[in-house]
């Protein structure tokens, strides 16, 4: 500074001082404005970080979710804008008919491609391994197919509407109720204070490690695993960041290492064989077929519990909450579940009923419409992909090879024009006027090329409800996982009551969304209630139940 005015006396009037902070701010309005600029003039609108080039990562990494959320829901006029990260680009759609295109274009837009990177940090996957997932991760017609692509072919095949979901959605429903039983009967009437998400979390993870993995499971076996196991979930992100992840995210590294190697011993021991899920085998078997060494099946079978256990515990516990928290709305839950019941000799002379599962899908409106509008309020979700080639989205948004692309589910389960002006409120009526309760997305599956349903009536866009992600990466689980969520719901709602713990109203907290939102977000506090068995004395002794489907 001092040598500027030395050369050009008299011609420069600024101190050293000024000088600096006048070139600091030059730079920081070139940086800026090269961060605003667009690649191509048809590339989505750009919005430049405040902090000049970082700043969207450094938003990302201090807000979690909320930070393109926050950033969608102030610029909801755009459907599609542009965020400048430093070498690369992310797209954030929040519109649904563009979030329907971008599903289309499935050959250009594509999860995969990411899939052995993230899961290599998740899992802690071996290089070798990660070699063998990288092939083959998007295949055309005839082209060889690699893992990836064959063990989501056959989940989603085996976990679409036939017999073995049946099966299974059975298994579970079955577990579930063994596991309320066994609470119910070691529980005394009015006990403590409970805390609701822990106690939906204890049922819902010893009943899925056991219709997926059998009685002999590594939790049913040391169930200090269940705790080793949300220690893994909560610091997800952190292995994600992949900073040091045995310093950065030590517990959920400890809980993932510790769960992998009871994994591996169970898989060693031949368990899966002979009495773990059929589907389990199966995964086990093409995962041999393509070249997988043990250890690393173990801990991509961790990936499936977590899949299995996450979003179900977390929906089930805000399901729950609503129910309770409004008692006009759990009597009349109660009553269209009351409705569907059959009673049935049983063997004691206890009362015992039949419950079809269909039905409760089919057969009980108001508590599917609480089971939807519990997952829009819950779900954060992006659907991520990378763009494989320059493409023109919807013959209008110029799209750059390797930029991201993400539909923020967040943004458009907060959009008015779609939901109405109580968007923010817990409103399930909201599903209940719609003509297509149904919109899972359904209507956009990628296999058939099939084009979104036109709108009927007053429906939502099909592609606007997003807990389930879209398109290719539509979860292959939400048909079971609807009927064993209602299964377990109706159990409870059928046997129990519960009370604040404290105050005489239960509290319906905000959600979390302060985190990377790798599933339905929990509650920014705890929930504490006092369980107890029905006072209208309904099933009083424990509830026998037979499903079926
Ligand atoms: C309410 C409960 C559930 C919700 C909201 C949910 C949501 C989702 C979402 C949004 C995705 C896509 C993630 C992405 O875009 O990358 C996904 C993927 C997946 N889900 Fe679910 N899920 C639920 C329950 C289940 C259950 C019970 C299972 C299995 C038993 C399951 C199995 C899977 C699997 C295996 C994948 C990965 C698919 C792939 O590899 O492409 N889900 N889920
Ligand atoms: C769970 O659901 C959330 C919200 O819809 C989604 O973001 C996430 O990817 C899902 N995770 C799994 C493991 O299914």
């Amino acid at each position: 500074m001092a040598a500027f005015s030395e050369i050009a006396p008299g011609w420069w009037p600024f101190s050293a001082g000024t000088t600096a902070i006048v070139i600091a701010i030059t730079i920081y309005f070139i940086a800026y404005q090269l961060s605003s600029r667009k690649i191509d003039p048809r590339e989505p609108p750009v919005i430049a970080p405040a902090v000049p080039l970082v700043g969207h990562l450094l938003g990302m990494a201090l807000l979690g979710g909320r930070y393109i959320k926050n950033l969608g829901i102030r610029n909801q006029q755009l459907p599609i804008f542009t965020l400048p990260v430093p070498g690369s680009r992310i797209y954030v759609v929040t519109d649904p008919s563009l979030a329907a295109a971008v599903q289309r274009a499935s050959r250009v837009m594509s999860f995969n491609p990411i899939v052995p990177e993230v899961t290599q940090r998740v899992l802690g996957l071996d290089d070798a391994t990660v070699e063998i997932t990288r092939k083959n991760v998007d295949p055309g017609p005839g082209e060889e197919r690699g893992f990836l692509p064959d063990i989501q072919d056959m989940v989603s095949v085996w976990l679409g509407p036939g017999d073995y979901l049946g099966s299974l959605s059975l298994d579970a429903a079955t577990e579930m109720r063994n596991e309320i039983a066994a609470y119910a009967s070691s529980t005394p009437v009015n006990s403590s204070p409970t805390d609701l998400l822990s106690w939906v979390r204890h049922l819902v993870t010893l009943s899925t490690a056991k219709y997926l993995y059998g009685p002999q499971n590594p939790i049913a076996l040391d169930p200090a695993l269940e705790c080793s196991f949300w220690d893994f979930d909560h610091g997800l992100g952190s292995l994600l960041m992949n900073i040091f992840p045995s310093i950065t995210a030590g517990r959920a590294y400890a809980g993932r290492e510790k769960l992998s190697a009871a994994l591996l011993a169970y898989l060693e021991a031949g368990r899966h064989k002979t009495s773990g899920s059929k589907i389990v085998q199966k995964r086990v078997d093409i995962a041999l077929e393509h070249g997988w060494a043990m250890p690393a099946i173990a801990r991509e079978e961790l990936s499936f519990l977590f899949a299995g256990i996450v979003n179900a515990t977390t929906s089930t516990f805000w399901i729950l909450l609503h129910l309770y928290a409004d008692p006009a709305l759990l009597a009349t839950v109660r009553r269209e579940i009351e409705s569907v019941l059959s009673p049935r000799s049983s063997s004691d002379n206890k009362p015992g009923y039949a419950l079809r599962i269909t039905d409760l899908r089919d057969k009980c409106p108001v508590l599917v419409a609480v089971y939807r509008e519990c997952l829009r309020l819950g779900s954060d979700t992006y659907s991520t992909r990378v763009v494989k080639e320059d493409y023109l989205l919807a013959n209008q948004y110029f799209l750059k090879k390797n930029a991201v692309i993400q539909i923020a589910g967040g943004v458009i389960h907060a959009d008015q024009r779609i939901w109405g002006a109580d968007v923010f409120d817990f409103n399930p009526k909201r599903f209940l006027d719609k003509t297509n309760s149904n919109s899972d997305a359904e209507a956009l599956n990628p296999d058939t090329g099939s084009k979104p349903r036109p709108k009927q009536g007053n429906a939502f866009h099909p592609a606007a409800f997003r807990a389930f992600g879209g398109g290719k990466t539509l979860c292959p689980g939400r048909h079971f996982a609807m009927n064993e969520i209602l299964a377990f719901v109706a159990l409870v709602v059928l046997q129990f009551d519960m009370k604040p713990a404290r105050g005489n109203k239960i509290d319906v907290p905000p959600k979390n969304d302060g985190v990377l939102p790798v599933h339905i977000l929990e509650p920014v506090r705890p929930v504490e209630v006092v369980i107890s068995k029905r006072e209208d004395g309904f099933a009083g002794d424990g509830l026998d139940v037979e499903f079926s489907m």
